[in-house]
């Protein structure tokens, strides 16, 4: 059986399952509870200077029958008191010494950062985790995104925690910048163990339209909140992906955004991350959604003959490439098995409507045919196709070598120099 203990940047934790900072980590008794169901860490709710929280402070996208597809949430961190975080963090570590408590914080001067970075310390926790992603409320006051979204900041607050810290440093960055690779790299210049991605996305959620209230609703108004759930996991892919890819980053990654399963985090550490943390999932179905993760991701890597975590860690990472490196000759084109087809035509008015009038109509059948010379192999009917693998999508022998932008004759360039 597969050993899912994982040394992340100098943490140890029995497993890659951790809990992000939020909600289900902001008591004692939420965290003790979660790793007596399995969690092989917690990123305690992140600690900084007091705050107040206002009420009501989560919207939600339901998309159809399912619930919270997505989050937003317009909550600050921690509304509970320094000293009383630090005591409960100490009683965590006492009876949980093999878990990982990572200390999330977020402060404004460098001696409030030293200052916390000891107390936390003196309790024994394992880690750091450095919020420099909240989206609303904090960044305002030049916290959370605002240091996210400047690298010069983000550098030299790391900077200044390393002087402090001497267990790992992870960086929390956000995903609201357009290039998540120049945050990771000023978190690596800082002097960062490892980074974390992502915290939340800004939005709004939803209006209500007969009073016309924003969402979440504090007496009549709102404000923009940090968006997460499943909606956000392929931004949060992309973003592990860019920086897993990025040649001279070279930090342990950890993932978070939309993970709800074993084959979510697989697919995020497959992309590069080390560990994963998860929030929306545990504040919808609660912490014993654990239990699978294990197990699933126990019996994966007993599937792929691999023996830990670190074996399949970022296989897929290289596998994202620009789009000028993709081969122009590779061709696919649908097929429908007739045999699970359950004739709902879907796929013949999406291609008819929505993409390249690939699909006909047939006589007394109600199953659609593929036209297979002006299929262009888009993916669209096999998307929508409700029945799971009636519409694969099958490769064309073209007998044609692999052909790049950079080398296409329709490439104004390639003309160029042609003539
Ligand atoms: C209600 C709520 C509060 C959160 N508070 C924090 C926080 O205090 N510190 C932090 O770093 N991230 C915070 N987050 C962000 C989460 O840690 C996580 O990055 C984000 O929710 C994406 O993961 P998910 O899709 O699994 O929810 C919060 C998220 C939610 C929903
Ligand atoms: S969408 Fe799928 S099930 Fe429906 S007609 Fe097309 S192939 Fe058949
Ligand atoms: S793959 Fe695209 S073009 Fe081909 S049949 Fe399906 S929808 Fe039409």
């Amino acid at each position: 059986m597969a050993d899912l203990k994982i040394n992340f940047a100098g943490i140890i934790a029995p497993n890659p399952f951790w809990l992000a900072s939020a909600p289900p980590t902001n008591t004692g008794y939420q965290v003790m509870r979660a790793f007596e169901a399995g969690w092989g860490g917690a990123v305690w709710k992140t600690l900084g200077q007091p705050i107040v929280n206002v009420s009501s402070r989560y919207g939600a996208l339901n998309y159809k029958n399912d619930r919270m597809m997505g989050l937003n949430n317009i909550e600050l961190i921690t509304d509970r008191p320094l000293e009383v975080n630090i005591r409960e963090m100490k009683e965590v570590k006492e009876r949980f010494p093999n878990h990982a408590l990572i200390a999330s914080m977020m402060f404004e001067t460098k001696e409030e950062w030293h200052d916390c970075i000891k107390r936390c310390e003196d309790v024994g926790v394992d880690g750091f985790e450095l919020n420099f992603g909240c989206p609303h409320g904090m960044c305002e006051r030049g916290m959370g995104s605002a240091v996210g979204q400047n690298p010069d900041v983000c550098e030299k607050i790391t900077s200044w925690v390393m002087e402090a810290a001497t267990k790992p440093v992870i960086v929390k960055l956000t995903p609201n910048i357009t290039d998540i690779t120049k945050a990771g790299l000023a978190a690596q210049r800082g002097g960062a163990n490892a980074v974390s991605l992502i915290n939340t996305i800004n939005s709004v959620t939803r209006v209500d339209l007969e009073t016309f209230e924003p969402m979440p609703s504090v007496n009549g108004y709102s404000t923009h909140g940090g968006y997460c759930g499943p909606a956000v996991k392929p931004i949060a892919l992309n973003m592990v992906s860019a920086l897993a890819a990025h040649p001279d980053f070279h930090l342990p990654i950890s993932g978070i955004g939309g993970i709800e399963t074993w084959r979510d985090s697989a697919e995020f550490i497959l992309m590069g991350a080390s560990s994963v943390q998860v929030c929306t999932a545990v504040m919808h179905y609660g912490f014993r959604i654990v239990t699978d993760m294990i197990t699933g991701m126990s019996d994966y890597l007993d599937s792929k003959n691999m023996k830990a975590i670190e074996d399949l860690v970022g296989h897929t990472a290289h596998r994202v490439k620009r789009w000028e490196e993709l081969d122009l000759n590779y061709k696919v084109v649908a097929h429908i098995d007739p045999g699970t087809c359950i004739g709902c035509q879907l796929c013949y008015i999406a291609c008819e409507d929505g993409a390249h009038q690939s699909i006909a109509l047939q006589e007394g059948t109600r199953v659609p045919a593929i036209k297979e010379e002006s299929c262009v192999g888009c993916n669209l009917c096999s998307l929508v196709c409700p029945v799971d693998d009636c519409i694969s999508m099958v490769k064309v022998n073209t007998g044609k070598e692999k052909l790049v932008w950079a080398e296409h004759p329709a490439n104004p360039h390639q003309i160029a120099a042609i003539h």
